[in-house]
């Protein structure tokens, strides 16, 4: 049994904890902590873990643990990776990976000087069924080369706290990674547009916004984010190649026929439009651990997506498309998924 220490148990936190006592073998959850003693005690109660830490960096240092699953806020992922990797224990961290790219560089430099991989990045939909069929006919070349993604990330709610930049950074993230890896090519250029803004949208949050890529071999991107959309959580991707598209699958509904009507429901929440993605991101994790290799989208996966966010909020209100500049990858990453 591989021993599993949590670190944030709010949203995302417990639905994992949960996930890795029901849904995968060869795991347990042995340790808590949360920047809130009360919440780590609650959700240890509820999945009943048997140690409870005062502070993260305790909690990674405990010979309890054998791996860490950071689930905090934002802010505090690239210090707890950073203490994960300086006492050698795989680490899965929510994404971001950081919230800078600077911050992400210090991580790969970390990971390097120890020589192996040892974090993974929560880019779940790498792992959801749709995506995982799109990349294979994109990649087959039986529809020509990929020109172009229309993408949109559409929420019903809008976080308390969320800035603008965030819209990028947090929630355009997923989009930032999957759309280089569904097209095997990093970013060159970038910019986010804001269109004329939704009435329903928290005042001072830019809503919607539009973020436009280019990518090495000069495929456009186009993403629409839009919260508070007075309707559901809807995800849409579509890539246009030379013969053909392919587009990510709506997930599975009933369509009810009634009173002269015709009903499809739309999710409302992120927690159940990717939930197979997220069992089986868990499951593979925590195999790849036991395996001492074999990890998904990792540090560099969380640079690059860092990288694109960080120029594509700066080029907010200039007007222009700015370059996106990566360092060279390091050949400890020669063999990811991307
Ligand atoms: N992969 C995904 O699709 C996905 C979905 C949701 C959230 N997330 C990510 O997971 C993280 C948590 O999101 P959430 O929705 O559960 O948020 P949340 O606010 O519900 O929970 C965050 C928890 O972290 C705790 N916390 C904050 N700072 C801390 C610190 N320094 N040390 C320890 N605990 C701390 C908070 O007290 C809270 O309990 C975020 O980084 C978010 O981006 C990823």
């Amino acid at each position: 049994m591989l021993r599993i220490g949590v670190i944030g148990c709010g949203a995302i936190g417990r639905d994992h904890m949960r996930r890795l006592r029901d849904l995968v073998p060869d795991a347990t959850v042995t340790a808590c902590s949360d920047y809130f003693p009360e919440s780590a005690k609650l959700a240890a109660k509820q999945y009943d873990i048997p140690h409870v830490y005062d502070t993260g960096e305790e909690l990674i240092e405990s010979a309890e643990v054998e791996a860490v699953l950071i689930a905090s806020s934002d802010a505090s992922h690239a210090g707890y990776v950073l203490a994960c990797i300086r006492q050698g224990k795989p680490v899965f961290c929510e994404k971001p990976l950081a919230q800078t790219s600077a911050d992400c560089e210090k991580i790969i430099e970390a990971e390097m000087s120890g020589g192996k991989r040892l974090v993974q990045v929560g880019f779940m939909r790498r792992y959801d069924p749709g995506y995982r069929e799109m990349k294979r006919i994109v990649q087959s070349g039986e529809l020509g080369n990929p020109l172009m993604i229309h993408a949109v990330h559409r929420n019903m709610h809008q976080p308390d706290g969320l800035t603008s930049e965030m819209g990028v950074s947090n929630i355009a993230i997923h989009e930032l990674d999957i759309c280089r890896w569904l097209l095997d090519d990093e970013y060159k250029n970038g910019q986010v547009l804001k269109v004329r803004q939704s009435s329903y949208s928290v005042k001072g949050y830019d809503n919607p916004q539009i973020v436009l890529l280019e990518t090495g071999m000069g495929c456009r991107i186009d993403v629409e984010v839009q919260l508070s959309d007075g309707y559901g959580y809807d995800i849409q991707c579509q890539v246009v190649c030379e013969k053909g598209t392919v587009s990510l699958p709506d997930p599975y509904a009933v369509v009810t026929r009634s009173e002269a009507g015709r009903i499809m429901p739309i999710l409302t929440d992120w927690s159940q439009r990717f939930i197979q993605a997220y069992d089986i991101e868990l499951n593979e994790w925590v195999q790849a651990v036991k395996n001492n290799g074999g990890y998904g989208p990792g540090s560099w996966d969380g640079y690059a997506a860092c990288v694109a966010a960080d120029t594509l909020n700066r080029s907010r209100n200039t007007g222009r498309f700015m370059e996106i500049q990566m360092m060279p990858k390091p050949d400890l990453y020669a063999d990811g998924s991307n």
